[in-house]
């Protein structure tokens, strides 16, 4: 195995982005809802997302500089985070052209509303989940703006449940890869069972 290495000084710019946005995949995708200042309607997907803790539920998106959905959340408080699944593929990629702030892209991709309860903005109807969120605090770093998001409400819809558990292969998620490329993951998960210290023990090293 030959590893090419890229050290600090090359990891600038396009190269950089390409690089890092390769490999660290496939990531999940928050599709983003939220209202400006005047009440224009926003949506826009954000794979810079993931988790930041589950008790209590805190999530982060990330914008890279400044955006709408940035100035939207500042502005207000307040978002909703959409999960995207392979169906909304299209409608989601549509959301991210390049729209003037003050066009609706639910509008622009044909993409339906529905009400939120705890917060303004509304979440896409047929997302096979949404979570509502109010803003905890923005963190600045490099050209990335981290929004983290106290999650107040999340709507599942039931058809993605079994037995009281979102399945993977019902909810059919998307990630993204590099470029414009997607991972499926419906049909295609593996099951693990996470070993313990003792279990290692018994093993021993390999
Ligand atoms: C799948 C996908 C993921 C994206 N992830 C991000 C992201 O994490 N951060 C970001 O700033 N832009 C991301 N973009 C680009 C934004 O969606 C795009 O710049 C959009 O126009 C921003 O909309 P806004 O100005 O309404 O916030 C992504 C685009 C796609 C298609």
């Amino acid at each position: 195995m030959a590893h090419v290495l890229f050290d600090k000084e090359e990891l600038q710019g396009r190269q950089a982005y390409f690089l890092i946005t390769s490999l660290v995949v496939p990531r999940p995708i928050a599709w983003v809802s939220s209202l400006a200042a005047d009440g224009t309607l926003n949506l826009a997907p954000h794979s810079y997302f993931n988790i930041i803790s589950s008790g209590p539920p805190i999530v982060h998106f990330t914008s890279t500089g400044i955006k709408d959905s940035l100035t939207n959340v500042k502005a207000t408080g307040e978002f909703v985070i959409n999960i995207v699944n392979e169906q909304m593929m299209d409608q989601m990629n549509d959301t991210a052209a390049n729209f003037p702030s003050e066009e609706n892209e639910f509008e622009w991709a044909g993409v339906e509303t529905a009400p939120s309860v705890y917060v303004a903005p509304p979440r896409v109807a047929r997302a096979p989940a949404a979570l509502e969120c109010k803003l905890n605090q923005i963190v600045s770093l490099g050209n990335g703006n981290m929004v983290f998001g106290d999650v107040v409400a999340i709507h599942v819809d039931e058809g993605v449940m079994h037995e009281g558990r979102v399945e993977a292969d019902l909810l059919k998620p998307l990630g993204r890869l590099g470029g414009s490329n997607y991972a499926t993951v419906a049909g295609h998960t593996l099951r693990i069972a996470r070993p313990t210290w003792d279990d290692m023990k018994e093993r021993g090293k390999q």
